[in-house]
């Protein structure tokens, strides 16, 4: 088969890290018998230098076009990049933020697990880590504050800055929904996450959750507080299967989860509307500070790829070939400087290799 790939580069570390995903792509490709074409989309800083615009019609054409994309990261450093410096529509983000919003990806899904080839990497003590842990973030991506009004203006002689924070009632049942199904196909287990000893979203995200969780009998479900799950994903994240939450939350704890599994650089993240397109990136940012170095983490990046080749093309067989490849890259011993283990003793036992080296190890291992 042949499939028609929109490749959003990016900035920073994104450039580095999808040559390698297409390289792995290719291998794969060769191997199965598939055509991937691709087609570049600027989006970004790279976009605003080009263009003037973080992300043009032109480019949002080519998306629509596209069977699934494979994204890099996009933005740089937000205290010294000149495009921080533009009207906030006009910047890096705001270019990710249309995307989403004009391809529908309402549903972000980041699972988060722990390798346990990089136990020595995790942050947390060992007998927090226990068995290990293994879940699923299903974060709302295309509502709440992200998408709500927002002003400033001078009322009396001061400034007053507002963002709104609105949840429709459909736009929490098809979140939901995906989280339930997800759910089904793993440890059967949800925790929404809200803050509804406050907001009055957090509450009708409550009343539409237990709305949904009732076609689900099979799949246990809680609620928990947001600063309580904060808390609970370093004191015990064993505990979790999937995570449901809104937007912002979700957001700040995809960073949290995947923090806690020792490297940001190693997980994957899709998202998805209701057909079978979907955008793939890795759940890491940009990394303006290591761009260019040949050092970045390119794991992220190649196991998106596989996603989307399981999501959106249907193709399991090769995504797992991806998976099992990075699995053996790993128990071979090969770790890029970001999954190093702590110890000196330990870190004699693995070699250390760049962004490409590991992107040719992992298309041998294929
Ligand atoms: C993410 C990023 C984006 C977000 C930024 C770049 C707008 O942090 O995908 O998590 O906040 O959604
Ligand atoms: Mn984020």
């Amino acid at each position: 088969m042949s499939y028609h790939i929109g490749v959003i580069s990016g900035d920073g570390i994104g450039p580095e890290v999808v040559a390698e995903a297409k390289k792995v792509l290719d291998t794969v490709a060769d191997k199965y018998g598939h055509e991937f074409e691709y087609e570049d989309i600027l989006m970004g800083g790279c976009s605003i230098d080009a263009t003037g615009e973080p992300l043009t019609d032109h480019a949002i054409a080519q998306a629509l076009a596209s069977d699934a994309i494979l994204m890099g990261s996009i933005g740089g450093n937000t205290q010294t990049s000149p495009w921080y410096q533009l009207p906030a529509d006009k910047r890096p983000e705001a270019g990710l933020l249309k995307l989403r919003k004009s391809l529908n990806l309402f549903a972000n899904m980041r699972p988060a697990f722990l390798y346990n080839e990089l136990r020595e990497a995790c942050p947390l003590r060992d007998s927090v880590i226990g068995d290990g842990f293994d879940m699923v973030i299903m974060r709302e991506l295309t509502g709440g504050l992200y998408f709500g009004e927002r002003s400033t203006e001078e009322v009396d002689g001061v400034l007053l800055a507002t963002d709104t924070l609105t949840y429709s009632e459909p736009e929490i049942r098809r979140i939901a929904i995906k989280a339930f199904e997800i759910a089904r196909k793993r440890r059967k287990k949800v925790t929404s996450v809200d803050k509804a000893n406050v907001l009055d979203s957090s509450r009708l995200w409550r009343g539409m959750v237990e709305e949904v969780a009732a076609d689900y009998p099979d799949v246990s479900y809680e609620h928990m507080l947001v600063d309580n799950c904060a808390m609970q994903l370093v004191r015990n994240p064993g505990q979790f299967d999937v995570i449901l939450t809104e937007n912002m939350f979700g957001d700040i704890l995809s960073d949290e989860a995947s923090m806690v599994t020792g490297s940001l650089g190693m997980l994957a993240s899709a998202s998805m509307n209701d057909t079978k397109f979907g955008l793939y990136e890795p759940s890491g940012g940009s990394a303006p500070d290591i761009a260019g170095k040949g050092i970045a983490n390119p794991i992220a990046t190649i196991l998106s790829a596989a996603l989307m080749l399981r999501y959106s093309f249907d193709l399991d067989e090769e995504a797992k070939a991806i998976e099992n490849a990075v699995q053996k890259f790993l128990e071979d011993g090969y770790r890029t400087i970001d999954i190093m283990p702590h110890g000196e003793e330990e870190a004699a036992k693995v070699t250390q290799v760049g962004t490409k080296e590991a992107g040719d190890l992992i298309c041998e291992r294929i």
